[in-house]
C-alpha cells in the first residue's frame, strides 16, 4: 500500500532490464520504495538493475523469469509475484522491442513477432495483473505507449501499430477499473535516449530515462491518467493526431 504521502513502496517491472525502469526503480529506491520485482528474461540485464536498486536503497529486490511472448504462464507468473510480495502498489510495463520498419517489411514474421511482444503480451499480462489488484482493491499500472502511436508514420509504422493498440487497450482497461480502487497510467514518450535507441538520429525533443522517470513519479503523485515525455509534445500531437492524412504525410516525412 501506498504510504501516507502517497509514495510507492513496492514495484514490479514487466521488462526487468529496460533502461527507463532502471531510471524509475532508481527514484523510487531513493524514496520510500523498498520491494522491487523485476521480471523478465534472465539474459536482460536485470543483474546491472538490480545492483543500481539495492545501491539506490531498496532492500528486497527479486528476479523473476516473465517472458511477453508466452500467455499461457501470465496469470502464473503475476500470481507467484503478488503471493510473495503480499501488496503490489505499482507494476511498471516497459517490455518491447523497437526493430526497423525495413526489418519488418522484409520478415513479415518479424513484424509478427513484435505485434506479440510489444502488444498481445503485454494484454494478457496487464489483465492478469488486474485481476490480482482488483483483488487487493488499490494499485497501479503504468503501461509504456508511444508518441509513434498517436499518429503513425510510414518509416515505423509496425512499432507505432503495437503501441497505438497497447495506448487503446490500456485507457480501455483503464476505464473498466474505476472503482476499483487501480489506476491506468498510460505514457507517451518521444525519443529517449537508451539502449533501445542507440546509434539512432535523435528526434526533436530527445530526453532521457531519468527525464522519463521524473514525469512518471509525476504522473504518480498527481493521479494522471495519460503522460507524455517530455510533457509539452502533448501540444504537438494533438495536433498531429487530428491532421489530414495528406497533410501529415508531408510533416512525417519532414522528421
Ligand atoms: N527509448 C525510446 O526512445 C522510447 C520512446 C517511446 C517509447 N518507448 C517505450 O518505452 C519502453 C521502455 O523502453 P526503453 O528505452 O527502456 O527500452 P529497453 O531498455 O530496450 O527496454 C525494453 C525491455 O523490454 C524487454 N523485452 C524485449 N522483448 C521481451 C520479451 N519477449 N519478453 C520480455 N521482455 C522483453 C527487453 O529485454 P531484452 O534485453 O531481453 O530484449 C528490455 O529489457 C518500451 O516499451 C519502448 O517501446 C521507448
Amino acid at each position: 500500500m501506498r504510504d501516507a504521502l502517497g509514495e510507492v513502496q513496492s514495484v514490479v517491472v514487466l521488462g526487468g532490464g529496460s533502461d527507463i525502469g532502471r531510471a524509475l526503480c532508481v527514484r523510487l529506491a531513493g524514496g520510500r520504495c523498498d520491494t522491487v520485482v523485476l521480471a523478465g528474461r534472465p539474459e536482460d540485464g536485470m543483474d546491472e538493475v538490480e545492483s543500481a536498486v539495492r545501491a539506490a536503497g531498496a532492500s528486497d529486490v527479486q528476479q523473476v523469469h516473465w517472458e511477453s511472448t508466452a500467455p499461457d504462464t501470465h496469470q502464473q507468473v503475476v500470481d507467484e509475484i503478488f503471493d510473495r510480495v503480499g501488496d503490489v502498489d505499482l507494476v511498471y510495463v516497459p517490455a518491447g522491442i523497437l526493430g526497423s520498419q525495413e526489418a519488418f517489411d522484409a520478415d513479415p514474421a518479424f513484424a509478427a513477432k513484435a505485434v506479440e511482444i510489444n502488444f498481445a503480451g503485454l494484454v494478457s499480462s496487464c489483465l492478469a495483473v488486474a485481476n490480482r489488484m482488483r483483488a487487493q482493491g488499490h494499485g497501479t499500472i503504468v503501461v509504456m505507449s508511444s508518441v509513434a502511436g498517436v499518429r503513425t508514420r510510414k518509416d515505423n509504422f509496425v512499432y507505432g501499430s503495437t503501441k497505438a493498440g497497447l495506448d487503446a487497450f490500456a485507457q480501455g482497461l483503464g476505464d473498466s477499473l474505476v472503482g476499483t480502487g487501480v489506476q491506468v497510467m498510460v505514457v507517451r514518450p518521444g525519443f529517449v535516449h537508451t539502449k533501445m535507441t542507440e546509434g539512432m538520429d535523435a528526434a526533436p525533443f530527445s530526453t532521457t530515462a531519468d527525464q522519463v522517470a521524473d514525469v512518471i513519479v509525476g504522473g504518480l503523485a498527481s493521479g494522471r491518467e495519460v503522460v507524455y515525455a517530455p510533457p509539452l509534445l502533448k501540444y504537438p500531437f494533438a495536433v498531429f493526431r487530428n491532421l489530414p492524412r495528406m497533410v501529415w504525410r508531408k510533416v512525417a516525412e519532414r522528421g
